[in-house]
């Protein structure tokens, strides 16, 4: 036997924001002064009441291994969370704590699965969910939104893409990339479609308590009872109480998956970390006044970069319902030139605005849309000033 790599690792894209994200930590450690639009993670410390409860964990002892699904007390606060906020009655058993949303999806991937089952994934769409889908055996079938459709795919698009082999549907509400918040009208249509064609619905609701304007989030799965028994309600701790490296998630689900998903983590990771679990069932007792805080934030920083953005001659962008995400259209952009070197997509754009004004954005070829960049408003309003009016230098730069 040689000693080669899987095909099934050959397969997984290297992440094109990757070289975007080295070339600017490169010209950070030069001493330059770069602005990051590319963060995918609130820049809030995580709050003081919930670091107290690790400590806590710590000095309680709690340090063995727990549950593979997660803790007695962990599960318990999820149950209660997904009834006040999302009216979803479950039972303890319908419920897994992994190590992030992320470990939650591709367990759940990997239990419902076979090969060449094909998943539907309206996009834009997270860079992880196609290479998730493959890494599990699976097909992912990318059904693209259009920009002034709000990047939202209508149920009468998403049936086109539907066929025998369809096994589930990801969705993703607000959403990363766009910022969108599917509305209650077209997730009963999903739903129709899902119960009619007999499919599983991940719904990844990360996102949920970042939505703007008075906006509500609703959960696919609480649309009824038929389809909450085949939906996976993903969520977790990392972007509601900026846990991000805490990594802790979780899903709720029908009880045959969930105890698929629970075998399958058993033997892979175990249980997701004894002390981030007590940390996370104290994070979802008390956190409104955090939460309320950083929405405020958020939504001043998301409307002074729209507003910043919108006055620059030829870009366009949309106002994001949700998450921290802004989709930036550079059409106007692709085929002029700048330093020299013609901008023929998000990549070329986003290394000579990295080259030019030291200003760092995510290419959303990545997403599926090579006429867009990704810019988080994960960062404060003095770098978004900065940042912004960097990027009007650099539109007059190209010609
Ligand atoms: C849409 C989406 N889902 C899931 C995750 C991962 O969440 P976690 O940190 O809980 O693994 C991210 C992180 O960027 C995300 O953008």
């Amino acid at each position: 036997m040689a000693l080669t790599i899987s095909q099934k690792c050959k397969n997984i894209h290297p992440s094109v924001t990757l070289a975007i994200d080295s070339r600017a930590k490169q010209l950070r450690s030069m001493g330059l002064d770069v602005i990051g639009f590319g963060a995918g993670e609130p820049d809030f410390d995580t709050p003081k009441y919930i670091k107290d409860a690790a400590r806590d964990a710590l000095d309680a002892g709690l340090t063995k291994y727990t549950p593979v699904a997660g803790t007695l007390e962990l599960k318990n606060e999820i149950q209660a969370k997904l009834l006040r906020d999302n009216d979803l009655e479950y039972e303890l058993t319908d419920i897994i704590v992994s190590t992030g949303a992320k470990q939650c999806l591709y367990n759940a991937l990997c239990a419902i699965l076979d090969p060449g089952d094909e998943v539907l994934i309206p996009s834009p769409a997270w860079v992880s969910y196609p290479e998730m889908v493959a890494m599990a055996g699976g097909v992912p079938v990318m059904v693209k939104g259009a920009a002034e459709d709000g990047f939202m795919v209508s149920g009468a698009e998403l049936a086109k893409h539907i066929t025998p082999k369809t096994k589930a549907l990801i969705l993703n509400s607000p959403n990363n990339p766009t910022g969108c918040v599917l509305p209650e009208a077209l997730l009963k249509e999903y739903a129709e479609l899902a119960v009619k064609n007999q499919f599983y619905v991940i719904s990844d609701e990360i996102y949920e308590k970042l939505i703007y304007d008075g906006g509500r989030h609703v959960s696919i799965a609480s649309l009824g009872e038929d389809i909450k028994a085949q939906t996976i309600v993903i969520n977790g701790v990392s972007k509601s109480y900026a846990m991000t490296g805490w990594r802790i998630g979780y899903a709720a689900g029908p009880k045959n998956l969930i105890k698929a998903m629970t075998s399958f983590q058993s033997h892979t990771t175990s249980n997701a970390n004894s002390i981030a679990q007590h940390a996370a069932a104290v994070a979802l007792t008390n956190g409104e006044r955090f939460m309320h805080e950083s929405l405020m934030e958020f939504t001043a920083r998301r409307n002074l970069m729209y507003d910043m953005l919108s006055g620059i001659e030829g870009l366009k962008c949309t106002l994001p319902s949700g998450a921290f995400y802004m989709m930036l259209d550079i059409s106007y952009l692709i085929g002029k030139s700048v330093n020299g070197k013609t901008i023929t997509g998000s990549d070329d754009f986003a290394s000579a605005l990295l080259e030019s004004q030291m200003v760092a954005v995510v290419p959303a070829r990545a997403f599926g849309d090579d006429h867009y960049v990704r810019l988080s408003y994960a960062t404060t309003r003095e770098k978004i000033i900065v940042g912004i009016g960097r990027i009007a230098e650099f539109v007059k730069e190209c010609h």
